[in-house]
């Protein structure tokens, strides 16, 4: 008998550049020109039906003007396309397309564009470059930033996936000018769990602004409300994941209102977007987390009242029962030896850590099912 030691210790460096701009097809020509684009032969864009319309076709068409190797796939907009089987489709089409190892993805458009698309370049030829072209305020403060990738499955979402970084992201503040008024609702859910995460000041400003942003042309004339959210966002959201890339501890915390808000997401079928069941999560958080003294009832308040100034729902849906939800806990990633585990916001601004140094704490089912109950 032998035995053999492969030893494969390895320093990687993923690091990449956020570009937060307006009308960025010509900084990433001139990247793809430059070192971004070296040893890439062919480009394959990724977006779904809506983006495709918008921008997907003139990304195809000025890349190709440009003189690049280019395809375009496509795929019907909206989370059920985030599946298995939409990531099967995309990967035959790439092979038949002659796509192979010296293959670039560029994915362009929201959370679930660039979640399948860096899905597939994580597995495609065991893992080729990508590159996130972001279209939406959800999936700038999100999906776009983190390398986190991944399908749902019936079960729950995000089950099966990688995390595989992208080589550079974008984020074209121009385009949220196109985004209709629910989408753009759907995204200030994801900022105010990063302001209730990590910053009391953002907290503030949103509490002035966020109103502006759903008046009619809001995006357009609130330009710098935009960019400040968009920058902070990413700020946010990087500062936690260059600290904990694998989510061993502190990545948890951008799970903020996602315990409950996934269950429900799941349970709705997808007729609530993920930043309306988030928001629930997040004010099922803060109520359970003031019943556990981490936040006063004026604070509840707050964070309760910012979400509905974003047009946010707070309340569970009456069609969905106390037991499923607690039920469905039971999906999520943060569960630990059977037990369902929590993160809590501590007052605004500031994430509660244990004195174990853990961010998650294990809550017993009858008094989620309990609180959940008192407060729905
Ligand atoms: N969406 C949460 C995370 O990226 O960790």
């Amino acid at each position: 008998m032998s035995k053999f030691y492969v030893e494969l210790k390895k320093v990687v460096d993923d690091s990449y550049d956020i570009e937060v701009g307006r009308n960025l097809f010509d900084t990433l020509v001139k990247d793809l020109k430059g070192e971004l684009g070296k040893g890439i032969s062919k480009y394959a864009i990724i977006t779904d039906s809506n983006v495709k319309a918008l921008y997907g076709d003139q990304l195809y068409q000025r890349l190709t003007n440009e003189g690049f190797q280019v395809d375009l796939i496509s795929f019907p907009a909206g989370e059920k396309s985030k599946v298995r089987a939409t990531k099967e489709m995309l990967e035959d089409e790439m092979l038949a397309k002659g796509h192979r190892r010296d293959s670039c993805i560029i994915a362009i458009g929201g959370g679930v564009v660039t979640d399948l698309a860096g899905f597939v370049a994580g597995t495609f030829g065991r893992g080729i470059p990508f590159i996130n072209y972001s279209t939406t305020i959800l999936g700038s403060a999100d999906a776009s930033v983190g390398g986190k990738t991944a399908v749902d499955t019936p079960l729950a979402t995000n089950l099966i996936g990688l995390i595989y970084q992208p080589k550079k992201v974008y984020i074209d503040l121009a385009t949220w000018e196109t985004l209709p008024k629910e989408q753009i609702s759907n995204g200030l859910a994801e900022t105010i769990k990063h302001a209730c995460i990590a910053d009391y000041a953002f907290f503030e400003f949103l509490e002035a602004n966020i109103e502006k942003l759903l008046e009619p042309d809001g995006i357009h004339q609130y330009a710098e409300i935009c960019e400040h959210i968009a920058e902070k966002n990413c700020k946010i959201k990087y500062e936690v994941v260059k600290k904990d890339e694998r989510e061993t501890n502190l990545r948890q915390v951008l799970n903020l209102g996602h315990t409950i808000g996934r269950a429900i997401e799941t349970l709705s079928d997808y007729s609530l977007l993920h930043g309306e069941a988030v928001a629930i999560g997040l004010a099922m958080q803060v109520k359970i987390g003031e019943k556990l003294r981490y936040i006063n009832p004026e604070e509840v308040n707050r964070v309760i009242c910012l979400l509905e100034k974003a047009g946010l729902p707070t309340k569970l849906l009456d069609n969905m029962s106390t037991e499923e939800v607690v039920q469905k806990l039971y999906t999520d990633k943060k569960v630990r030896k059977g037990k369902i585990r929590f993160v809590f916001q501590e007052g605004i601004g500031k994430i509660k850590q244990y004195e174990d140094g853990n961010y998650a704490i294990a809550l017993e089912e009858d008094f989620i099912r309990k609180t959940i109950n008192e407060v729905r």
